[in-house]
């Protein structure tokens, strides 16, 4: 069966974004690694679909450049109505049930992209295989979690650790 994977950066108190949403802090003059792509070439090589939030949807649309995953199929979780839009399915049926459905269908893997609302309702139904997380070396202090409040406890297994020259650390864990 295809896999889900969340394959994300968050900082090392386990933020993905701040409070409003930005995430200037991943693409910091500090951290750049000339010709470094943490994997995500290979990666997404792997997938032919992208899970998100609306909210992260949001994000990804407000940035100065073309939609980034046009040649994937993107869905986006909403409880509200929405026109059509390029390059997306917006979809207003429970993630879990959709995902549960989506896995059992003939394709490459899943990228969960976040944000962590999503991350939570897919991690608590245990559909949720891999989850690739870039640790950056930086406290926000404040933001929003990687899980949202609600998520269960849970024991992950460490498959793999990379490290990076810019403090960056690629932990790569199998539920
Ligand atoms: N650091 C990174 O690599 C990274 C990666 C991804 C995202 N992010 C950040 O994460 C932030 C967003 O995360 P978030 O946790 O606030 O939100 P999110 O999970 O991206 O999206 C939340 C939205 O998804 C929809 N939704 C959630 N549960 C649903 C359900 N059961 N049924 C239908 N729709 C549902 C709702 O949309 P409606 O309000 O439309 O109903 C909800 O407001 C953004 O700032 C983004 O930049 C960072």
């Amino acid at each position: 069966m295809r896999q889900v994977i969340l394959y994300i950066a968050a900082s090392l108190d386990g933020y993905i974004a701040r409070p409003d949403g930005s995430i200037d802090w991943l693409e910091d003059e500090t951290y750049r690694l000339e010709g470094e792509d943490y994997g995500y070439n290979s990666f997404q090589q792997a997938i032919d679909t992208t899970l998100m939030g609306n909210s992260t949807y949001k994000v990804v649309k407000g940035m100065e450049m073309p939609f980034p995953y046009p040649d994937k199929t993107n869905y986006v979780f909403t409880r509200s109505s929405h026109p059509e839009a390029a390059f997306v399915k917006f979809v207003q049926e429970d993630p879990v049930s959709f995902v549960k459905q989506l896995k059992k269908q003939e394709g490459k893997d899943i990228w969960l992209i976040g944000g962590g609302q999503l991350n939570m309702q897919l991690l608590n139904a245990r559909l949720v295989d891999e989850m690739i997380i870039t640790f950056v070396p930086l406290i926000l202090g404040r933001g929003i979690p990687l899980f949202a409040s609600g998520v269960s406890e849970k024991m992950l297994k460490v498959q793999d650790v990379a490290t990076y020259r810019n403090g960056f650390v690629q932990v790569k864990f199998k539920l």
